[in-house]
Order: C-alpha cells, then sequence, then structure tokens
C-alpha cells in the first residue's frame, strides 16, 4: 500500500535525506516515499549513470529535488565529497539513511579474504564512513539515522557470514551511537527487512527453487514488498518516532519468529571447493 494513502503528504515537509544505494531497490524506494512526503534527496552510491538515471525517473514520478552524486561508501573523502555538496545545494541534512550493501552466496571455505573484506567494507565500514560524515549536520539538524540491516544474523545464515557479520556489526552501531548522540536529539534506528521481493538481494541470495516455498514458512504468509520498508522508513524519519531510538524495527512478515532456515544444504556442502551457486538454482 502507498504510503501516501497512510501519512499526511507534508510529513516530512522541507526535511532533506541522504540515502546511500538510493538508486536502486530498497533504498529508491525508500527516498522516492520520502520524496513524496515533502523531503528533498540526495542519492549516493558507485556509479553516477545508475543515479542519474533513478533521479530522472523519480523527479518525474514525484516533482521533487533531488541530487545524484557518486561516491563509493568504503572511501571516506568521497562519501565527505557528496556530503558536502549536499550542503551546498540543501543547506542541510535532516535524515541519513545508510543502505548501500554488497552481498553473495559463498561458503566461508572458498570465501576468499578480500571477499569477506569487501562485504564489511561496504556494509558495515560505509555505514560508519557515511555516518560520521554527516554527524556535524545531523546535530545541527537534530536529524535521525536509519541504517538498513537485515534478520540473517538472528539465528545463522549458511553462506552468508560476511553479511551476517557486517549487518550484526550494524545492529551494535547503531545502539551505541542511538547511545552517544542522544543528548544532541539525534536518533538512530534501523530496518531489519526479510525477504523483499523484486529486488536485487532477492535475485542474488534466495535459490529460485525455494522461492516458491519461502512464503509458506512465513508467518504473514507472503515476501516483503518495498513498500513495506518504505512505510516503516516514514515512521521512523517522521516526528510519530520522535522518542525511539536505538531499535531495530523488523519488517519481515514474522519470518525471523521461525527456527528452520530457508537455504537447503546442497550438496556441494560435502565439497565445499565444488561449491556452487547452480546448485542451488541461483542465477547471479
Ligand atoms: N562469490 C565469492 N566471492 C566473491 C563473489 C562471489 N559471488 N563476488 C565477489 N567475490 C569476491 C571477489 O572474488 C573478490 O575477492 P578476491 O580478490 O580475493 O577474488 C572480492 O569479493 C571483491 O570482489 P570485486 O568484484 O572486486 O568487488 P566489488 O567491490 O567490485 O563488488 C560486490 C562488490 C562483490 C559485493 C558486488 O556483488 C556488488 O557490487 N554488489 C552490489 C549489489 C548487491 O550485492 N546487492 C545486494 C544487496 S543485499
Ligand atoms: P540493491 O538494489 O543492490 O542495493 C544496494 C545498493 O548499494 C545499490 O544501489 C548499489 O549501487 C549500492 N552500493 C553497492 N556497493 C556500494 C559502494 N561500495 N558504495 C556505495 N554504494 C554501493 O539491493 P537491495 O536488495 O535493494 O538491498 C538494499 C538494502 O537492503 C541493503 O542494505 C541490503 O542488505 C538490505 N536488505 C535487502 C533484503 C532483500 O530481500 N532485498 C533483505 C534484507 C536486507 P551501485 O552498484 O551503483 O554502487
Amino acid at each position: 500500500m502507498s504510503t501516501s494513502k497512510i501519512f499526511r503528504d507534508d510529513v516530512l515537509k522541507n526535511k532533506v535525506a541522504f540515502v546511500t544505494g538510493g538508486g536502486s531497490g530498497i533504498c529508491r524506494g525508500m527516498t522516492e516515499a520520502m520524496i513524496r512526503h515533502g523531503a528533498k534527496a540526495v542519492i549516493t552510491s558507485r556509479s553516477q549513470e545508475r543515479l542519474d538515471k533513478a533521479a530522472e525517473e523519480m523527479r518525474k514520478q514525484t516533482g521533487g529535488e533531488i541530487l545524484a552524486i557518486a561516491a563509493d561508501v568504503r572511501k571516506p573523502e568521497e562519501i565527505i565529497n557528496a556530503v558536502e555538496k549536499a550542503i551546498e545545494r540543501f543547506g542541510k541534512i535532516d535524515i541519513l539513511v545508510n543502505g548501500a550493501a554488497g552481498n553473495f552466496l559463498a561458503p566461508v571455505e572458498t570465501l576468499s579474504y578480500r571477499g569477506f573484506r569487501t562485504v564489511i567494507e561496504i556494509d558495515l565500514l560505509g555505514t560508519y564512513n557515511t555516518t560520521k560524515a554527516c554527524f556535524p549536520y545531523l546535530k545541527k539538524s537534530r536529524g535521525c539515522v536509519i541504517n538498513v540491516s537485515a534478520i540473517l544474523h538472528y539465528q545463522s545464515t549458511i553462506y552468508q557470514s560476511h553479511v551476517s557479520a557486517a549487518k550484526a556489526g550494524i545492529d551494535a552501531l547503531s545502539r551505541n551511537l542511538a547511545a552517544e548522540w542522544g543528548p544532541h536529539s539525534i536518533r538512530v534506528n534501523s530496518i531489519a527487512p526479510g525477504i523483499i521481493a523484486e529486488t536485487e538481494g532477492l535475485a542474488k541470495l534466495l535459490p529460485s527453487a525455494a522461492a516458491g516455498s519461502v512464503t509458506g514458512s512465513i508467518p504473514l504468509q507472503r515476501m516483503g514488498t518495498i513498500s513495506d520498508i518504505e512505510q516503516a522508513t516514514i515512521f521512523l524519519a517522521s516526528d510519530a518516532a520522535s522518542f525511539i531510538t536505538g531499535q531495530i524495527i523488523v519488517v519481515d512478515g514474522g519470518e525471523s519468529l521461525m527456527r528452520v532456515g530457508v537455504l537447503p544444504y546442497p550438496e556441494s556442502v560435502i565439497d565445499p571447493t565444488n561449491f556452487s551457486t547452480k546448485k542451488l538454482g541461483v542465477k547471479l
């Protein structure tokens, strides 16, 4: 359901949102929703071309103001530059969404040292780099941070050690910053999506062979949608959440309540050096 049917159109009027990963998938949805409710947005990711296309489409959809700046969250100097450009254009940042992430299925036995590090660098260090770069402006605006986490690490998810470790780190960072920055009136919360349909994350991680059987093990009997995450975003970014900080809002239809994981052990687990995502039916 569109956020427009639930929240007031001007609930984020005059707010400026800075969104990493805002050119695609879930974070593009979060961006577009915030714009629909009155915010201006800055979107960043590595590909300027992808960002420009997304910004143009969102302008057409919403008539909103969007600045697209390429920056790799692993590189503090690029993120600092993007934040400075955002300030030049809009003069402030009220809402930071840390959504940039990387992922792939890989057993630790065959995952390279650099492969593990890459995901930690994008997800966890990227969140730290961007949040630190935005801090002076969030302090001025008494703003808020929304980190995009996951539910993978609540129990265990095979072939997802890298992302599980990164998202667990993000959850810890969120709580710490909520406590440290509370006296500045900065709220820091996370949204932990479950399986979200029509996203890159789903395409990469959920074997198509298993996709059909997944919904039955989700208590609410469906996958999530990007608009489910948009609704949580508007709530957390708005004054409706003005006394909520350090929390993780799990938007997963109850999936994390269930004990059985969705990924089966493939034959190749006996010989992980022979691991192939094809055996899981995953198209990469
Ligand atoms: N399986 C195992 N290892 C992999 C891998 C895979 N499918 N894909 C990448 N790696 C490893 C590489 O082998 C490399 O390590 P090595 O040098 O020791 O071989 C390391 O990860 C870095 O790969 P590289 O392609 O240089 O990284 P990148 O910075 O260009 O890309 C990724 C980052 C790999 C995370 C890429 O998937 C990406 O850009 N993802 C963004 C989109 C996405 O993942 N969305 C889903 C979000 S949930
Ligand atoms: P997505 O569209 O691939 O989003 C990831 C974004 O991160 C892309 O826009 C990508 O753009 C950007 N990015 C990647 N590496 C970057 C880097 N080094 N610096 C800056 N930007 C970078 O995937 P999605 O599925 O919508 O996922 C969005 C978020 O939701 C992620 O945090 C993910 O972990 C989380 N999540 C998703 C699901 C799901 O079911 N899809 C479930 C739980 C959690 P560029 O390629 O242009 O850099």
